[in-house]
C-alpha cells in the first residue's frame, strides 16, 4: 500500500521549523520598491491578500543584494545593513505577509549578466560572455573579481540578517534562471580560470560558500533554501547531473 502524505500536514525542515502545510507560492517579482528598493504600502497590500490564500509559505520576488545589479526597477534592495526606516518597512512587510500564520521567505539574489542594458550596461558576470538571448537587450558583462566575488557573497549574508531581523521566517537564495549564482555554474556562462571556473567543485564555489556565509549570519534555526535548475532549456550549460551533485 502507497504512504500518502497529505498537501495539508506539516512539513517540518532539518533546522526545525515546521510550515503549516505544503502549499507554497514560488517568488514573482514584483516590481513594487521605491525607485530606492524600499518596501511599499502596496507590497505589504499584495502579500495581505496572499497570506490570506492559505498557502504553508510564501517567498518574496527576487530582492537584489547589489543595487547596481536589479533585475528590473522596482526590486526591493539590501544591499547594506538597513537604517532604521527600511527595516520598519521590511517588517511592516513581513507582518502583513505572515497575518495568516504562514511561513515568509525572503529570495535574495545579486542579477548579473541578467540585468537589461537600461538598467545596466555593463553587468558583472562570472566572465565577459554577454547573455545569448534575442533583443540586444542585455549589456555586455564584465568579470568579476575576487575581490567582488567576496564582496558580494557577504552581501547576502547582509540581507539575511536583515530579513530575519525584519521578521522574515527564512530565506531562499537564487541561484537558478540565468541570474549570477547560476551563472557561475554554466560552463557557458562562466570560463573562468581561477577557483571560480573549471570544474563543477570550482563552478559551485560561490553558491557553496555563499549558503556558508548565510547560515554563519542567521544562526542554525532559520530555514535557508537555495533555488536550483538544472541545464535551463540549454545544451553544454549546467547539467542535471551536475545539479543533482550540487544539491547534496
Ligand atoms: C510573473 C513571474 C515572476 C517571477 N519572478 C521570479 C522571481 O523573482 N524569482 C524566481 O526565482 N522566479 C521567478 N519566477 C519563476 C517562478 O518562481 C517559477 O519558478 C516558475 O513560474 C515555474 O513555476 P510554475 O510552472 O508553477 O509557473 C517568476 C514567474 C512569474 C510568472
Amino acid at each position: 500500500m502507497t504512504n500518502h502524505v497529505s498537501l495539508a500536514s506539516p512539513l517540518v525542515h532539518p533546522c526545525g521549523a515546521s510550515l503549516p502545510n505544503r502549499l507554497a507560492k514560488a517568488a514573482m517579482t514584483e516590481g513594487l520598491a521605491t525607485a530606492d528598493g524600499v518596501p511599499t504600502e502596496e507590497l505589504a497590500r499584495l502579500y495581505h491578500i496572499w497570506s490570506e490564500g492559505g498557502a504553508g509559505l510564501l517567498i518574496s520576488g527576487n530582492i537584489q543584494v547589489d543595487r547596481d545589479h536589479l533585475e528590473r526597477p522596482g526590486n526591493v534592495v539590501i544591499d547594506t545593513e538597513p537604517n532604521s526606516d527600511v527595516a520598519a518597512k521590511l517588517a511592516d512587510w513581513a507582518k502583513s505577509a505572515r497575518h495568516g500564520g504562514n511561513h515568509f521567505w525572503a529570495q535574495i539574489s545579486q542579477g548579473g549578466r541578467q540585468t537589461q542594458a537600461r538598467v545596466n550596461r555593463h553587468p558583472k558576470a562570472p566572465s565577459a560572455v554577454r547573455l545569448g538571448l534575442q533583443g540586444g537587450q542585455f549589456g555586455t558583462p564584465v568579470a568579476m573579481s575576487i575581490e567582488e566575488i567576496a564582496d558580494i557573497r557577504q552581501r547576502f549574508a547582509t540581507a539575511a540578517r536583515a530579513v530575519q531581523a525584519a521578521g522574515f521566517t527564512g530565506v531562499q537564495i537564487h541561484a537558478a534562471h540565468g541570474y549570477l549564482l547560476s551563472s557561475f555554474l554554466s560552463p557557458r556562462a562562466n570560463q573562468r580560470d581561477d577557483e571560480y571556473g573549471g570544474s563543477l567543485e570550482n563552478r559551485a564555489r560561490f553558491l557553496l560558500d555563499t549558503v556558508t556565509a548565510v547560515r554563519q549570519n542567521v544562526g542554525p534555526e532559520f530555514p535557508v533554501g537555495v533555488k536550483l535548475n538544472s541545464a535551463d532549456f540549454q545544451r553544454g550549460g549546467f547539467a542535471f547531473k551536475d545539479s543533482l551533485q550540487v544539491a547534496a
